[in-house]
């Protein structure tokens, strides 16, 4: 049995965990900054390096005692290495390197998404690839061909707005706070998902990238007007409910369309969805749907580990490591998405 400290600090919460043989989840310690960022309507990253400096050693300290576990029972370090805030990943990486050195554990460098993209598979010892995954949070919006732990393929991903963050931003246009996404999928709730036709970009395009900032901006201007017919008297109840079932309904049928395309177009039997939009009762159901319909298992991650957590870091991170995949200590933080070249017109090669 091999355990894994996990460390996790890529956005806005600092999480440690450990977790053993990559799948069982021992403990997960998870410190959200939401409310240091609620009042200024999204992440500020000063704030959130701040305050990842204050929690990371005592949420390291709180998940070996939560596993009951001390350094000399640990096998390796697994830490988010990116993509993400640099001076977030900074301090998780510090950290973790420190702990690497003292202790003298190898260091395991995890991509963020891509433990989003495996996250499914934390609490079996079964895992479920082959499979498609699809990866839909604040920061990413992804799709992978998981053919395992160390084969992990990125087909595609946003080219400009996340999922969540197209909800988010139509959460502030309807004032409905930060994060916006539970908001605005409570609000749909109430609203006529056919109202309003919105754009659903790519949708039936032949490649698996995704684009949310046109869908956007026509929320944009369906709730202000355009040009000189601004609008500044507030929206009427029906009409902001309407809004955001019209929103919601055009990013759920991309989503779900371009996840059940690649997993076919495949052969892929498989479905595993990670990431904080998993959460959205609207894309569940769309998803439970039309998995049923074309015979697809789907796997939606427990929403435990769908939001930033380390558990998800130290589970990938075991594979990792069992592969030799070490790094040295002058390792550096990646900030960056890496991006596939940009989609051009008829079938992608
Ligand atoms: O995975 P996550 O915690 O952090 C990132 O890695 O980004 O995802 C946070 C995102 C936010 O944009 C939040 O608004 C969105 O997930 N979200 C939702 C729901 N719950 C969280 N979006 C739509 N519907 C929800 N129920
Ligand atoms: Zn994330």
């Amino acid at each position: 049995m091999a355990l894994i400290l996990g460390i996790e600090t890529s956005c806005d919460e600092t999480s440690a965990a450990v977790v053993a043989d990559g799948w069982d989840v021992r403990s997960n310690v998870v410190r959200s900054q939401v409310d240091l960022h609620a009042r200024y309507g999204g992440v500020v990253p000063e704030i959130a390096a701040r305050a990842h400096i204050e929690c990371i050693e005592p949420v390291v300290s709180e998940a070996l005692r939560a596993a009951d576990v001390e350094f000399a029972d640990l096998s390796a370090i697994a830490i988010a290495d990116g993509p993400g805030l640099v001076g977030s990943l900074l301090i998780g990486m510090t950290a973790a390197k420190t702990i690497s050195l003292v202790h003298g554990l190898p260091l395991v460098p995890v991509d963020h998404i891509e433990a989003h993209a495996t996250s499914a598979a934390l609490g079996s010892a079964d895992a479920p690839w082959p499979a498609i995954a699809l990866v839909v949070s604040g920061g990413h919006t992804s799709l992978y061909a998981v053919r395992g732990f160390l084969e992990i393929e990125l087909l595609g991903q946003t080219f400009d707005d996340a999922a969540g963050e197209a909800f988010d931003k139509v959460a502030a246009l309807l004032e409905l706070g930060f994060p916006g996404g539970p908001a605005v999928d409570r609000l749909a709730r109430e609203g006529n998902p056919q109202a309003i036709d919105f754009p659903r970009t790519w949708i039936n395009e032949p490649h698996d990238n995704f684009s949310f900032s046109g869908l956007k901006t026509a929320v944009l201007y369906r709730a202000f007007g355009t040009g000189n017919k601004y609008r500044t008297a507030p929206l009427d109840e029906r009409t902001r409910a309407d809004i955001a079932a019209s929103f919601q309904a055009a990013c759920v049928d991309t989503l779900v369309a371009k996840t059940v395309r690649a997993a076919t177009e495949r052969g892929v039997s498989t479905v595993v969805v990670g990431g904080g939009v998993a959460a959205n009762a609207g894309l569940r159901a769309g998803l439970t749907e039309a998995c049923e319909a074309r015979g697809l298992a789907l796997h939606l991650t427990p929403m435990k580990y769908c939001t930033d957590n380390a558990a998800m870091i130290a589970g990938l991170g075991y594979h990792r490591w069992r592969a030799g995949q070490v790094a040295a200590l002058d390792a550096e933080p990646r900030s960056g998405l890496r991006r596939p070249a940009r989609p051009k017109k008829g079938r992608q090669a």
